[in-house]
């Protein structure tokens, strides 16, 4: 890493990859109004796309001029990452190759490397010290822990990937369930991979005055209805609009960078409803979000695997909760999407790519 650290009064440089794709777009203009790092950050945008879509990128950057946002600095234009991710303190990793007809997974994951690869590498030149970088593009674990890999200089807890989508997902599903408003349901956990193997755990939650056991006191509810509900929920997007979730993609990458970076206080003073719920030293209460963070062995998941726990940022870091209790029902499926995590670094192993 060359750069120092981004001081506040300097604009934040805040580096997109696939800007002219569908999440880029939803993205872009909510980063520049101030909605991921508060009302007083300036803010330099980096786009970063393939050469054939540059020309797109470019009138997504005059769309951002033509918007005058106040705290936007400057938009730039690159193909080259080591130019796009030159002194950047924020990475969204969004551009992907999508998985096309007759592909394998291990032939997605090594079209995947292509990329991930070189962005970690031009990451590690070129990054600021306090880079934090979220993967969205999929499969986003892996694609993560490609990265991480071609970064040697960048500590891999700066390395994540979103499952703040999902974590969202199960929140407004469990508010429906318990017909309550979204504000009352809390300490939901995504656990594993962003796929339809992750586990949407309710059994720690609460739902207005329902807990996690009561709600998930109908099993057959839980496991043939949420779960799948959840986990399924990218396919049934894909299913109603024929193209995948961007505009609540691109919302959870803002509230999860938003989370990491200005913590739990920021977000509640900006909502409707935060200045009535419980606080505490770290603005979380007893409330959590769901991270794909690289392992450090919780829980029974291999270290080093990028797979989603229950988290909260605390001082601008990612702090796994630790001591909750897991049961039968919720062991099976944390292991079963972690195996599928590690069906997927041993793929790329086999590839030589991490
Ligand atoms: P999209 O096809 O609309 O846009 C992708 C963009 O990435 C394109 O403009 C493409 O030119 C660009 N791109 C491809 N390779 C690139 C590279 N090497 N460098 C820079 N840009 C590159 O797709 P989208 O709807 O924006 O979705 C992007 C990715 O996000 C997909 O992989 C999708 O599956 C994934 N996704 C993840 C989540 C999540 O929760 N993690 C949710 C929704 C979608
Ligand atoms: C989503 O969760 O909406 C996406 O990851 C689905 C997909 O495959 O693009």
């Amino acid at each position: 890493m060359s750069r120092e650290p981004s001081e506040d009064t300097a604009p934040a440089v805040v580096t997109v990859t696939g800007a002219a794709g569908n999440i880029g777009y939803a993205a872009l203009f909510r980063i520049a109004s101030g909605a991921m790092l508060g009302p007083r950050r300036r803010i330099a945008l980096r786009l970063l796309e393939i050469p054939a879509a540059v020309r797109a990128a470019e009138g997504v950057a005059m769309e951002l001029a033509d918007s005058a946002f106040e705290l936007l600095d400057s938009v730039e234009v690159h193909d080259d990452p080591a130019k796009a991710f030159d002194g950047a303190s924020f990475a969204l990793l969004i551009g992907a190759k999508p998985r096309t007809q007759g592909m394998e997974r291990a032939d997605l994951l090594q079209a995947n490397s292509g990329i991930f690869g070189p962005q970690g590498r031009a990451l590690n030149e070129g990054a600021a010290e306090d880079v934090r970088v979220v993967v969205v593009g999929n499969p986003a674990n892996t694609n993560a822990l490609i990265a991480l890999s071609h970064a040697p200089d960048i500590p891999p807890e700066r390395f994540t990937a979103l499952t703040r989508l999902d974590h969202n997902r199960a929140l407004a599903q469990l508010a429906a369930k318990a017909a309550v408003p979204l504000a009352e349901v809390s300490r939901v956990s995504i656990w594993g991979n962003h796929s339809s193997t992750q586990y949407p755990d309710i059994f720690h939650a609460r739902a207005g005055w329902l807990t996690g056991e009561q709600l998930a006191a109908d099993r057959a509810w839980l496991a043939e209805e949420f779960v799948p509900a959840v986990a399924k929920r990218g396919a049934a997007i894909i299913d109603a609009r024929g193209v995948s979730s961007a505009g609540s993609a691109a919302s959870a990458a803002i509230d999860h960078l938003r989370d990491w970076a200005l913590g739990r206080d920021f977000a509640l003073s900006q909502s409707p409803t935060g200045s009535a719920l419980s606080q505490s030293p770290t603005g979380w209460g007893d409330d959590w979000t769901s991270v794909a963070l690289p392992s450090p062995g919780a829980y029974g998941v291999p270290e080093g695997l990028v797979s989603s726990f229950p988290a909260r940022s605390v001082a601008g870091e990612w702090l796994i909760v630790e001591g909750l209790s897991i049961n039968e029902f919720s062991r099976a499926r944390i292991d079963a999407s972690v195996a599928e995590l590690v069906a997927e670094r041993d793929a790329v192993r086999a590839l030589g790519l991490v």
